[in-house]
């Protein structure tokens, strides 16, 4: 099924700075599908006017188009011969058009040889598209950029034995059956938009259906769609569904706009799910649940997902983006949606913690690395490059920033100027950011280098106390390294929240210079120099400052001395900052006793740090999920992130060290907590319940580092009898770096158990990529050869080759280079049939300079063997040529 792609010339990069408006803008597109596996037929017919803002009269008509078999092009219903246009690997262009025309185009495309899951494409032999990017041009030719937009019909014509259900975007307007007995839909959206919100499903898929009634109501009919024997697996995503659909009408006012909204479930997918208008097409692991095969997190992730491309209806869909430079406009506002959300329906500072941590792990590494890049970039080869976590998830902070410097009400006001003012069309983040200026009265210009510069800043605050004047005065001075291409950074406008904690741990009066009143609670510092000072008077005792409240700022804080934070882990108001104290007091622990071991000397556990879990474990009965996040020892990725060079095997050995110290020292505890499951208590999601399980799970790996052999049963047994994954998961991945005959009974026994279960399978191979046991290399080099490892299908190369390469620091970087030149070998392959999915995989690479010189060798060289293939893709080495850099 696979025919390896032959690499286009490299077209040269985009540049935002040459935005130029399209020639020609389209405002009906009639697409008529013969869907047919090896050949289907696509007819459009489209209707084009001049566009005066292009600036250029007489302009050709340019269409995109990529891979397809050209048989008919009409223009105002006259056959053009093939002297009228010019055909390239790129597209289609025509001169001497009229102003006004209508162009009908036949093409055939074989959607069932589409292995790059881009255009159309057959997955379990059924039909699916994913236009966004620039997926569309795979299937007709067409100006394939967001800022035409156009009326969609669209017919689907089939076999009603192989494809019963026939979606597309809007609503079903037509049916019938054809005299050869092929049945057909016809699907109409009265919105204008984008051509990479276009889908189709097509397909012999199960049907949920539910309904929704808008809070002016009107009635919606809603339909999950999944392959057969997956419908016990959608309750969850439905509840999730209607959730967000109620929480966007109350906290943003947005209703939804048609009358049928469905969701369909597919298994070959690049991404997570796509925003297509009225049909979103979901990868199933961000669809299907069930309590013994998804965890907590899939829960959770299934939950954020489906709320976060339903907002996309109204930031994305109703208003789309000029360009993809833009491309944050609609992520990094719709994620901050997707936020708050969660924050809203779960717990707040719960819900921040986990994304704040998230953040930290994907985006400051990013931003540390050579693919830094703004979270508007200037240029691009691909764009599939640039769905990053910084366009993403830095793009949700930059917005958050704005709430928190203006204030929610003028926020909400400026939100709401931005939708009605843009609405059914294409903006731009100026657009954005000049609706917020409106409705606040702020001037954003220093602010939109958060748009333009990137790095993560470096803030560091010193306090000064003068008792007798009873003043504090708090220095803040910002510092942004370099990143590529970007030598020199101008100082950013951060916003501070904070608040002054007195010796008592209660929150301190002060009066601000400026301010009338001294006063208590959380105020947002505007830091905007390099350095500036803050005097605060009316300070009755010394504080300790707790800065960045809620993590208001997507920055790197330092300043505070270990006394401070266990100050503010005790006793900060803001929950979020006082986890945030906990862990950076355990960070620091950490990265002692990586110092120590680097030196030859024994590992002393800082009795503060075993006090600091003592103190959560007492949190356990009233707040388990939090004393589950307090507990957990800061990541991998946050102690490498804090090393001048990263030593793989010091970190993990401190973390080893240090857990089972822990663990001895509240040894009786963590067994307590780490008993079976309680298999009679029905399945709930309540932040309790999760928090019990999730407590579970760290009270196990604390006995098992403490007390092998008891550890080593209790595994064994919470695996045995645990009633939901999450437990039975945890269980298994911790039985999973033992090198131990448990191990190997619990493998074999959770394959056999869940082998015809494509999702539950992505786990097994993922917990054995992420393993820790000294066999880890042999068996990941086995599990690429094993015949359940399928290349072609993304959640099973993720799970496999991405979890290794990005979730195992400690075989990954192994000295020998091993784990290197396997991910490099499995990247060069899977480029042969998805090249989006090795361009992602490259990143892995990106961290070389943060280690030492012999592994700095080889995975450079790892790099420059890809780069020395002649047939790897533009995407691919777009990814490994910034990566080198
Ligand atoms: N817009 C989708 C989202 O909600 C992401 C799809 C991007 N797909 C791609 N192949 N680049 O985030
Ligand atoms: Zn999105």
């Amino acid at each position: 099924m696979t025919e390896r792609p032959v690499p286009l010339p490299d077209a040269a990069p985009r540049r935002l700075d040459e935005y130029r408006p399209p020639a020609f803008l389209v405002d009906t597109v009639d697409l008529i599908f013969d869907l047919d596996p090896a050949a289907t037929r696509v007819r459009a017919s489209l209707t084009l006017r001049r566009n005066k803002a292009h600036g250029i009269a007489d302009a050709p008509l340019e269409l995109d188009g990529e891979g397809l078999d050209l048989r008919s092009v009409l223009l105002d219903g006259e056959a053009l011969g093939a002297n009228r246009y010019a055909l390239g690997d790129h597209g289609l262009t025509i001169r001497d058009v009229p102003d006004e025309f209508t162009l009908d185009t036949e093409v055939i495309i074989a959607p069932e040889r589409n292995s790059e899951l881009s255009g159309l494409y057959v997955s379990g032999g059924d039909f699916f598209t994913q236009c966004e990017a620039e997926g569309f041009r795979r299937i007709t030719f067409f100006p394939d950029r967001p800022d035409v937009m156009a009326r969609y019909t669209a017919t689907l014509i089939a076999d009603p034995a192989r494809c019963p259900l026939l979606l597309s975007n809007g609503n079903p307007v037509d049916r019938g059956t054809l005299p050869d007995g092929r049945h057909w839909a016809k699907w109409e959206d009265p919105h204008p938009k984008p051509s990479y919100l276009f889908a189709l499903v097509a397909g012999d898929l199960v049907s949920v259906h539910d309904a929704f009634v808008t809070r002016s109501g009107r009635q919606v009919q809603l339909g999950i769609h999944v392959r057969r024997g997956d419908e016990d697996k959608v309750d969850h995503a439905m509840a999730c569904l209607k959730r967000a659909m109620r929480w966007d009408e109350e906290a943003f006012g947005l209703e939804y706009d048609l009358d049928i909204f469905n969701i369909a479930a597919v298994s070959d997918f690049n991404m997570g799910a796509m925003e297509n208008k009225g049909l979103n097409i979901f990868n199933t692991a961000l669809v299907l649940a069930r309590p013994d095969t998804a965890t907590d997190a899939d829960y959770q992730r299934i939950d954020r997902v489906i709320a976060h491309e339903y907002f996309h209806n109204w930031t994305g869909d109703r208003v789309t983006c000029r360009d993809w430079f833009q491309l944050s406009l609609k992520e990094g506002l719709t994620v901050f949606r997707d936020q708050e959300y969660g924050a809203a329906t779960t717990d707040a500072a719960l819900s921040r913690i986990d994304d704040v941590k998230m953040l930290r792990a994907r985006q400051f590494a990013e931003d540390a690395g050579p693919l830094a890049h703004p979270v508007r970039p200037a240029a691009y080869r691909k764009i599939d490059n640039f769905y990053t976590a910084t366009v993403y998830e830095k793009g949700a902070e930059v917005v958050r920033m704005i709430r928190t410097i203006i204030g929610h009400a003028a926020f909400r006001r400026g939100f709401d100027r931005y939708i009605a003012r843009n609405d059914n069309s294409a903006a731009t983040i100026e657009d954005f950011v000049a609706a917020m200026r409106e409705e606040s009265g702020f001037d954003f210009s220093q602010f939109m280098r958060w748009y333009e510069q990137a790095g993560t800043p470096q803030l560091r605050f010193e306090g000064e106390y003068d008792a007798a004047a009873r003043r504090y005065t708090l220095t803040l001075r910002q510092m942004t390294a370099p990143t590529p291409g970007q030598a020199h950074k101008e100082p950013f406008l951060i916003p501070v929240a904070m608040g002054l904690i007195g010796p008592d741990g209660a929150e301190l009066e002060a009066r601000l210079e400026g301010e009338a009143d001294a006063h208590r609670g959380t105020r947002v510092l505007l830091l905007r120099a390099a350095e500036q000072r803050f005097v605060f008077e009316e300070v009755a005792a010394p504080p300790v400052p707790s800065l960045l409240r809620g993590f208001s700022a997507p920055v790197k804080l330092s300043g505070h001395d270990t006394a401070g934070l266990a100050h503010l882990a005790a006793h900060d108001t803001d929950g979020f900052s006082r986890w945030e104290a906990g862990q950076e007091y355990a960070t620091r622990a950490l990265l002692d006793a990586i110092a120590a071991l680097q030196r030859g000397e024994a590992v002393a556990t800082d009795p503060a740090l075993v006090a600091a879990m003592a103190a959560a474990l007492d949190l356990a009965q009233e707040a388990p999920a939090l004393a589950a996040r307090i507990l957990s020892l800061p990541g991998k990725d946050v102690l490498a992130d804090r090393m001048a060079v990263i030593d793989p095997d010091a970190i993990h050995e401190a973390l080893e060290t240090s857990r089972a110290a822990i663990g001895r020292a509240l040894r009786d505890r963590f067994a307590a907590l780490c008993g079976a499951e309680d298999a009679s208590a029905p399945f709930s999601l309540d932040p309790a319940s999760m928090g019990r399980r999730a407590l579970g799970n760290v009270a196990l790996a604390y006995l098992m580092a403490a007390d092998p052999a008891a550890g080593l049963d209790a595994a064994q047994r919470r695996f045995e009898t645990a009633p939901t994954m999450t437990g039975r998961l945890g269980a298994l991945a911790l039985l999973a770096d033992t090198a131990t005959p448990a191990r190997d009974a619990a493998l074999a026994a959770f394959h056999a158990r869940w082998r015809g279960d494509a999702l539950v399978s992505d786990k097994w191979f993922r917990i054995q990529a992420m393993a820790t046991a000294p066999d880890t290399l042999d068996r990941v080099e086995a599990l690429t050869r094993h015949a359940d490892f399928d290349l072609r299908n993304p959640n099973r190369f993720r799970a496999l080759v991405q979890a290794f390469g990005a979730g195992n620091q400690r075989w990954f970087h192994d000295a020998s280079g091993r784990g290197y030149a396997l991910v490099a070998r499995m990247i060069g392959e899977v480029d042969r049939v998805n090249r989006q999915i090795a361009a992602r995989c490259i990143d892995v690479f990106a961290s070389w300079q943060r280690f030492d010189p012999a592994r700095q060798a080889l995975m450079r060289g790892a790099l420059d063997a890809l780069l020395a293939d002649p047939a790897l893709s533009a995407n691919a080495r777009e990814m490994a040529e910034r990566a080198r850099a």
